[in-house]
């Protein structure tokens, strides 16, 4: 179940009701500048596996210090992580692709690809991506930030210029309900993949996804 909570996030009341409801650690906002940065600023008090869902950011962020376009429609949220050890922490991106296209099949019923390294790519066209950031401070990953944005439909206005021709929607549209249990089912198998699945299955599956594309 994912919870309703709305700006400023009040996280002494959220970690409070977190305590008498252990399976609702996902809360949704309706916008906010990154779910990544929130997840930063905020490791402290949160807990791993613990996920922030904004309806749109203002100042979504991708790789390579480009912006991630975010309007409503789009799925966009951050996962954080809190692994002992350093193991999966190089491979955490492919883990999470193959975490995020299995997802989209299981409740979407459409298969997606991977353009190297984490472009989720929709009938030959990008319709979300992947942005793993962590801080490493004395031996320990203070934290592994799993952000994910998904155009899961056409966004009203369209896609601006610049992506227009390189950018797709997963669906023509998308119920909150089918946005959730997405979110869902890609936090499960995140966590699934990372700390229970052999990695090199994993990572052979991110092998067979990847797909090579030229962004014209
Ligand atoms: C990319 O395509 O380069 C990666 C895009 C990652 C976007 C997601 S949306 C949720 C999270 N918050 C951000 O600011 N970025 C990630």
């Amino acid at each position: 179940m994912v919870v309703d909570f709305y700006p400023p996030i009040n996280l002494v009341a959220y970690k409070k009701f977190l305590l008498y409801n252990i399976d609702m650690s996902i809360i949704k906002v309706e916008k906010i500048s990154s779910t990544n940065d929130f997840i930063k600023e905020n490791y402290a008090v949160l807990l791993e596996g613990d996920v922030v869902i904004a309806k749109s950011q203002s100042c979504g962020r991708g790789t390579h210090g480009r912006s991630f376009f975010s309007p409503k429609g789009g799925l966009y949220f951050s996962i954080l992580l809190k692994p002992d050890k350093a193991d999966n922490v190089g491979y955490v991106t492919q883990i999470v692709a193959v975490a995020v296209t299995d997802a989209i099949r299981e409740i979407f019923h459409i298969k997606t690809d991977v353009k190297y390294v984490n472009d989720i790519i929709y009938k030959g066209k990008k319709a979300g991506g992947i942005l793993c950031e962590s801080d490493y401070l004395d031996g320990i990953y203070r934290y592994v930030v799993v952000g994910i944005g998904l155009n899961l439909s056409m966004p009203k206005g369209g896609y601006p210029e610049e992506i227009k021709s390189i950018a797709t929607a997963l669906m023509e549209s998308c119920t909150t309900e089918q946005a959730d249990s997405l979110c869902i089912k890609i936090r499960d198998l995140i966590l699934k993949y990372y700390y229970e699945a052999d990695i090199k299955s994993v990572l052979a599956q991110y092998q067979e996804r990847l797909i090579e594309i030229d962004y014209k």
